[in-house]
C-alpha cells in the first residue's frame, strides 16, 4: 500500500523539524542569519508592499524584507525554524512586520494575493509536490505583482554548499518557468544563473551557482 498524503505531511514536518533542532550551532541557529545574496539582489529595488515566503525556514530574508518595508508572511513547516526567526524579528522590533505561519504548503492555500512570492532554496531529500506548491504561489501573486523562485544551480566539482542534505538536483528556472505554465500576460524579469561567493563558516570561501526565476504578472 502507498502511503496516504497524511503520512507524507508527518514525515516532511518531522525530518525538517529534526533537522533544525539537531543541526543548531552555538548560536542556536541552523542557516546564517544572512538574506540570501540573490534574494537581495532581485527584490532591491522593487516598491515595498505585501509578500509571502515559502519555507522561509529561520526567517533571514522574511527579516530582510521586513526590513526593507515589506509587511510579509512566512510560512515553514518547522516550528523551530519559525521561533528563531520570530525571535530575531522581537529583537528587531519586526514583530508587526511579519506573520509566522506553521504549515505544510503541500496543502497549505494561501489566503489572498501578494505584491511578492518569493521562495529561496525549497527543496527536500524526498518527493514533494514542489511543482503544485509553485503553481499555486504564482496564483497568489496580486496584478502587476512578481514572484521569485531561488535555487541550486549545479555545483562545480569539489565544491560543496554549507550543508549536507541530499536533495535531487532542483530544475533550472527554465524548467520552473515550464512547469508555472504561465498565462500570456507574465512576463519574465530574469531567467537564469547568478554566481555568488559564499563565506563557509570554517572561513574559505566558495563560488556557488544559483538558478534564478522572476516573473511579474500583467496588470
Ligand atoms: C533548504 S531550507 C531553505 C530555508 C530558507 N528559505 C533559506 O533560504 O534559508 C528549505 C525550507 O523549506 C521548508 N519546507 C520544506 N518542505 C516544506 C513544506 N512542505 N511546507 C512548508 N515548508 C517546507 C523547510 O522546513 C526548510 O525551512
Amino acid at each position: 500500500m502507498s502511503p496516504s498524503a497524511e503520512d507524507a505531511v508527518t514525515d516532511a514536518a518531522e525530518f525538517w523539524e529534526t533537522r533544525y533542532l539537531t543541526h543548531r550551532d552555538e548560536t542556536g541557529k541552523m542557516w546564517s542569519g544572512r538574506v540570501n545574496a540573490t534574494v537581495e539582489r532581485e527584490v532591491t529595488g522593487i516598491p515595498p508592499g505585501t509578500a509571502l515566503e515559502l519555507g522561509s525556514g529561520e526567517g533571514a530574508d522574511a527579516l530582510w524584507l521586513a526590513a526593507q518595508g515589506w509587511k510579509v508572511t512566512a510560512v515553514d513547516i518547522s516550528a523551530a525554524a519559525l521561533a528563531v526567526g520570530q525571535a530575531q524579528a522581537e529583537q528587531m522590533r519586526l514583530e508587526d512586520r511579519i506573520d509566522w505561519i506553521r504549515a505544510d504548503l503541500a496543502t497549505w492555500q494561501p489566503p489572498g494575493v501578494y505584491d511578492l512570492v518569493t521562495s529561496a532554496f525549497f527543496h527536500a531529500p524526498f518527493d514533494f509536490p514542489r511543482e503544485a506548491i509553485l503553481r499555486r504561489a504564482a496564483a497568489a501573486v496580486a496584478p502587476g505583482g512578481q514572484l521569485l523562485v531561488v535555487g541550486h544551480g549545479p555545483f562545480a566539482p569539489g565544491t560543496v554548499h554549507g550543508h549536507d542534505i541530499d536533495a535531487p538536483p532542483l530544475p533550472t528556472s527554465d524548467e520552473v518557468l515550464a512547469a508555472l505554465e504561465l498565462p500570456e500576460d507574465w512576463d519574465v524579469e530574469t531567467d537564469g544563473f547568478v554566481e555568488r561567493v559564499v563565506r563557509r563558516r570554517d572561513g574559505t570561501e566558495v563560488t556557488l551557482t544559483d538558478t534564478v526565476l522572476r516573473v511579474r504578472r500583467g496588470r
